[in-house]
């Protein structure tokens, strides 16, 4: 990435990116993941940091390097990359939620390793619902005064595929309006898109009636397309 010749786009502000994949555990050695990377969120961060932010990078279970230069705080579990993005979202501009948040954990953690004993019959694993944590922001953020020194610009992910119901750009349009968060970029995945591969193709969908903007190519051009809009909306005053 080039330095910007300037203070840079984002200079004086401070961004927060969620990266990252949760791990649920069910005992001490096993656990319930996801495919994501962190690819995208570290470009987003490393995009931020080019653009003069200064970055607070919320990290669950990367598998890319941590750039040089954030302020990074690591989380396992959804329930605390909660608390790791909510005491890192105080006072910052801008949050950017690219984590993939295991939507539900174990109902319960078994304390020793689970044994296949032959007498048993097998297990069954019940879950329970993880905190939504963009929605239990923005909904803080409502509730403060002051909006509780969060974030006027909070930024959500979502990967889509489509469906027999709705296609990619209308699940992710009720998405945004059920999270009510300020954008929402929708990713579209399956066909050699999305996880664990370089070239991402988005569009970003905004709250305030804005038109869609669409980026494709690779994740850092991706996170450069994002920063430039943050950028211009936290100018603007455009939340
Ligand atoms: N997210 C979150 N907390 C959760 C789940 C998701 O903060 N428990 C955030 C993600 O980081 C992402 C956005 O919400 O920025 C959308 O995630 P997604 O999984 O697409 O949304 P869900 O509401 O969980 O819907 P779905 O049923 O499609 O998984
Ligand atoms: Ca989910």
């Amino acid at each position: 990435l080039l330095e910007p010749a300037g203070p840079g786009p984002l200079a004086g502000r401070t961004v927060v990116v969620s990266a990252g994949g949760t791990r649920e555990p069910l005992d001490p050695v096993r656990y319930l993941g996801n495919r994501s990377s962190g690819r995208q969120g570290v470009a987003v961060a490393r995009a931020a940091l080019a653009a003069g932010a200064t970055v607070r990078l919320v990290a669950a279970h990367l598998e890319v390097p941590v750039p040089g230069g954030v302020e990074l705080s690591t989380a396992s579990t959804a329930i605390e990359l909660d608390a790791a993005v909510q005491r890192a979202a105080i006072g910052a501009d801008a949050l950017v939620m690219t984590a993939a948040v295991a939507d539900f954990r174990p109902a319960e953690y078994v304390e020793s390793k689970i044994k296949k004993s032959d007498d048993r019959a097998d297990p069954v694993i019940t879950l329970v619902r993880n905190p939504d944590i963009l929605a239990t922001l923005v909904s803080r953020r409502a509730e403060l005064g002051d909006r509780g020194g969060l974030p006027g610009l909070i930024v959500g992910f979502a990967a889509e595929t489509g469906d027999a119901e709705a296609g990619v750009l209308e699940h992710g349009a009720a998405k945004l309006a059920r999270k009510g968060c300020e954008l929402l970029v929708v990713n579209q995945v399956g066909g050699g898109l999305g996880f664990g591969v370089e070239v991402n193709s988005v569009t970003v969908l905004a709250a305030d009636g804005a038109a869609p903007v669409t980026a494709a190519g690779t994740k850092d051009e991706v996170a450069q397309v994002l920063i430039s809009m943050i950028a211009s909306r936290l100018d603007a005053d455009v939340h």
